[in-house]
């Protein structure tokens, strides 16, 4: 059955092309292994055409399938640009991208046949929701296309996702074209904005008036476009429980399935080979083996949402961690934020303190090497040397040297770069405000670097993976977080988190897994306690975190990582598969029957095992 059918899934590459956009790249791209595992050369995912992009990520190549060229080539025909390639990822789906600038002479016609359609009218500043549409158009005209190619032999299933796909959903479906569809949200947009504004929102999901709440953020056109969408679609989805109730009241409509975000998951020959690699990891970032096992490197990572991230009771949480660090204990915490915010480049402070930390380490090694050569040469002639006079004048002028250069007349600076808004960022302001300056005392250091890592950086030359493999903790304390993949992805990586059962993922660790915290999953309560309570349960967690051993936080990683498979999309990736046969049932339900056993409760919660 499933040879014959065609799976195409939609989804909107703009921002998503880019890593920086966060979470919604990460779901797109990791599913791909997975999905074009079950339906090979019949697998193809759309969205927007960008030049550089295709040069840099996809091998061009011809369409497989001849009903897919002529759809293109009716498009082409008519003026429009369409490319088809191979994605240079795991699973190298096949692409179809649509050049939203070659159609844009059509937008304003466009706009009239989805104002006939649905009375959503787009204004035409928002340049965003104008291009969704010029793509959205272009897909249901090159679904109708195909779909009338094939004739009534294969089925096609379209996945669309997020908001910014929803007009090519409500499109196709208003043209009655044959064809199964899934919406999948990985958040609402109201929600979003109505939590980053500071509203009680999880107390009050009932009781906003949502048309009025999206008017006056000047977003009822798009947030038209996502309940259009959701409404039209077969089968509707989104990604946790919590976003699931929150897509009840604020798209009106419970969603089918829950389909939570996988990873796919690295399995090493080695047993412990992830540890070694966090040993190796944390030594590139911080130069040194820390014999002392005293300094823990701390983390939060994600788009720059201030108070959705909970990066507000994270700050206040460190600004106590530090006191009780500085009355009850002998351990350092560096605490790294890395949210992307405007800059202009690399500030010359933190490049120079970079040079004196290389040359420090450069000249330990030239050192080094000298005194082996000597060692070396002494026991060869059957003599232990003496210690004393083994290095020369020159060894300890050199040393000197480099120990002066790493003397500051101002403290380290907190962020990496030169911030476009220094005064009235929000994690600088609040680092004025609880004082926490990197000062020889502070046993809380803070490092912004505002932009997502790489490895061609001159400053922390690494990419994300091997940075987060290198810290100790993850601290996720998160107010919306639909699902977050940054505590999935330090789990899998063996790396400790702490999440909140306002996350999808936090919900999803507490339901599946006995005792969570035994696993280095840390959970606050942010939905029954109050802000204050949050943070000091934040700072207890952290601060215990500080008390455990060397020996402890290894045992901890152990188990952590053992909670790898249920993050695992060999296992998460069934929850799509429904979906999609739901929507089959429903499209063509003469042609498909849903087994109602259907393979759906997860049933392996993890126990506690030691
Ligand atoms: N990320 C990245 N580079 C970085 C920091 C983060 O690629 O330097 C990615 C990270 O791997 C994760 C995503 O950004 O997949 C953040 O996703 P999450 O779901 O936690 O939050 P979002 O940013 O989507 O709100
Ligand atoms: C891994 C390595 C150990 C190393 C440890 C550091 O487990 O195998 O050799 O000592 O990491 O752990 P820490 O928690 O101090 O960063």
């Amino acid at each position: 059955m499933q040879r014959r059918m065609r799976l195409v899934s939609c989804l909107f590459l703009s921002p998503v092309c880019q890593p920086s956009v966060g979470g919604i790249y990460t779901v797109i791209q990791t599913k791909a292994k997975i999905t074009v595992d079950e339906w090979g050369e019949n697998y193809y995912m759309m969205g927007p055409y960008f030049e550089q992009n295709f040069k840099t990520q996809v091998e061009g190549c011809e369409p497989p399938n001849p009903a897919i060229r002529k759809a293109m080539d009716a498009l082409i025909h008519n003026g429009c640009q369409v490319h088809f390639g191979r994605w240079l990822i795991e699973g190298s789906p096949y692409v179809i991208l649509f050049d939203i600038g070659s159609a844009a002479w059509n937008l304003d016609r466009w706009k009239g046949d989805l104002w006939q359609t649905c009375s959503i009218g787009l204004p035409y500043h928002d340049r965003e929701a104008n291009d969704s549409l010029i793509l959205g158009s272009l897909i249901a005209w090159f679904f109708k296309e195909l779909t009338d190619n094939l004739g009534d032999k294969p089925n096609v299933i379209g996945h669309f996702h997020e908001w910014q796909a929803g007009a090519g959903l409500i499109l196709s479906r208003s043209r009655k074209i044959p064809m199964a569809t899934v919406f999948t949200t990985h958040a609402t947009l109201l929600g979003r904005y109505l939590c980053a504004g500071n509203a009680d929102f999880y107390n009050n999901l009932d009781k906003f008036n949502i048309d009025k709440e999206a008017g006056e953020r000047q977003i009822y056109h798009r947030y038209c476009l996502e309940r259009a969408a959701v409404h039209c679609a077969h089968v509707f989805t989104t990604v946790s429980q919590i976003t699931a109730v929150e897509a009840n009241h604020m798209l009106h409509r419970k969603p089918d399935v829950v389909t939570p975000n996988g990873l796919n998951v690295k399995k090493f020959s080695a047993m412990h080979e992830f540890q070694n690699l966090h040993s190796t990891s944390k030594t590139l970032f911080s130069c040194s083996s820390d014999p002392s096992h005293k300094t823990l490197f701390f983390f939060i990572a994600g788009r720059y949402e201030f108070s959705n991230k909970g990066a507000d009771i994270f700050l206040e949480s460190l600004s106590r961690l530090n006191y009780l660090l500085r009355v009850r204990n002998d351990v350092t915490v560096v605490v790294f934020f890395i949210m992307p915010a405007k800059t202009n480049n690399f500030n010359v402070e933190s490049l120079k303190g970079q040079a004196v930390r290389k040359q420090l380490w450069d000249t330990a090694h030239t050192v080094k090497e000298k005194f082996g050569k000597k060692l070396y040469d002494a026991l060869l002639t059957g003599t232990i040397p003496d210690m004393n006079s083994i290095l020369d004048r020159d060894d300890f002028t050199i040393m000197k040297r480099a120990i002066y250069a790493t003397q500051r007349h101002s403290l380290p600076p907190v962020t990496t770069h030169n911030m476009l808004d220094d005064s009235t960022d929000p994690i600088l302001s609040n680092v004025r405000r609880i004082g926490l300056f990197n000062s020889r005392n502070d046993r809380v250091k803070i490092i912004f670097h505002p932009e997502f890592l790489s490895s061609t950086s001159p400053l922390l030359p690494m990419d994300y993976e091997d940075f987060v493999r290198g810290c100790n903790l993850g601290v996720f304390p998160s107010y919306y977080e639909p699902w977050g993949y940054t505590p999935g992805e330090c789990t899998v990586m063996g790396i400790p988190s702490v999440t909140t059962n306002l996350s999808g993922f936090g919900c999803f660790m507490e339901e599946h897994v006995s005792d969570p915290a035994a696993y280095g999953i840390y959970i606050v309560d942010r939905r029954f306690r109050s802000p204050e309570e949050s943070c000091n349960q934040l700072t207890q967690f952290m601060f215990s975190f500080c008390q455990q051993s060397r020996r402890q936080r290894i045992i901890q990683r152990n188990r952590t990582e053992r909670l790898s498979d249920l993050l695992d999309w060999r296992y998460l990736g069934r929850f799509y598969i429904h979906a999609r046969h739901l929507a089959l049932s429903r499209a063509f339900p003469e042609k498909f029957k849903m087994d109602p056993m259907a393979p759906l409760k997860v049933s392996n919660t993890v126990q506690t095992r030691d």
